[in-house]
C-alpha cells in the first residue's frame, strides 16, 4: 500500500494548520487504497539546520536528522499544508525541507496553502523550492481563503466548500501511484 505524508507546516499554539491537516486527511481516506498520515512538525522538533555535512551526502550526525530521514524515507509522496506567512512559507517548513535531499527526490508532492487569499504567494515560493529538490510537483493544489479571525465552526464550513477539490487531489495521487505501478 502507498503512503503519503501530510507535512503540517506550522508549530504555532493554536495553530490552524491542524485543523486544515486534519480535515484533508478525513477527506482523502474516503476513497482511496492509499494511506494518508500526518506528519507533525512540532513532535519531530528539528532544531535550525544543524548539520555540518550537505544533506545530498546523506551523512547525518544528529539523532534527529537520522529519525527525520527514516520517517520520510517511509512515504511514497507527500502534502505540505501550509499557512502564508509575510508571502512566504513558514521557516519551520523550510527548515524540515532543508535537513534532506534524497529523501524527497522524485516523489510526488501536493501544496495545500491557506491564508486571507488562499496563500497564493507563499505556494509560489514553495513551487521554487520543490522544483529545486526535484519532486514531482502535482497538478491539484489547494489555496484555501480562510481568516486568522475565523472560528472553528467557521472554518470547517469553509474547508467543507473545497471537499470537491480533495477529491480530485486523490484521484491524482491514485492516478499517479498507478502510471508508477505500470512502468
Ligand atoms: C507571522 C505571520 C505572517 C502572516 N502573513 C500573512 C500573509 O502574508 N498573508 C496572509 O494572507 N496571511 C498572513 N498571516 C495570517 C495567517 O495566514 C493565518 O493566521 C494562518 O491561520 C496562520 O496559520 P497557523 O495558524 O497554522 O500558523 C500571517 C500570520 C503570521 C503568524
Amino acid at each position: 500500500m502507498q503512503k503519503v505524508g501530510i507535512v503540517i507546516g506550522s508549530v504555532r499554539p493554536n495553530r490552524r494548520s491542524m485543523q486544515v491537516a486534519a480535515w484533508l486527511k478525513r477527506q482523502l481516506q474516503k476513497e482511496t487504497k492509499v494511506q494518508y498520515d500526518l506528519i507533525d512538525l512540532k513532535k519531530v522538533d528539528l532544531p535550525m539546520m544543524a548539520e555540518p555535512h550537505l544533506p545530498v551526502t546523506g551523512l547525518y550526525t544528529q539523532q534527529k536528522t537520522r529519525a527525520w530521514s527514516a520517517l520520510i524515507q517511509q512515504y511514497d509522496g507527500f502534502i505540505f499544508v501550509f499557512p502564508q506567512y509575510n508571502w512566504g512559507y513558514p521557516a519551520v517548513l523550510k527548515n524540515a525541507i532543508d535537513y534532506l535531499a534524497k529523501e524527497w527526490q522524485g516523489k510526488p508532492v501536493s501544496l495545500v496553502t491557506f491564508g486571507g487569499h488562499g496563500g497564493t504567494q507563499a505556494q509560489l515560493a514553495m513551487k521554487m523550492v520543490i522544483a529545486g529538490l526535484k519532486m514531482q510537483a502535482l497538478p491539484v493544489n489547494l489555496q484555501i481563503d480562510l481568516l486568522p479571525a475565523d472560528s472553528l465552526a467557521v472554518a470547517e464550513r469553509k474547508l467543507n466548500s473545497y471537499n470537491w477539490q480533495v477529491e480530485l487531489l486523490s484521484e491524482c495521487f491514485d492516478k499517479f501511484f498507478k502510471q508508477q505501478r505500470i512502468k
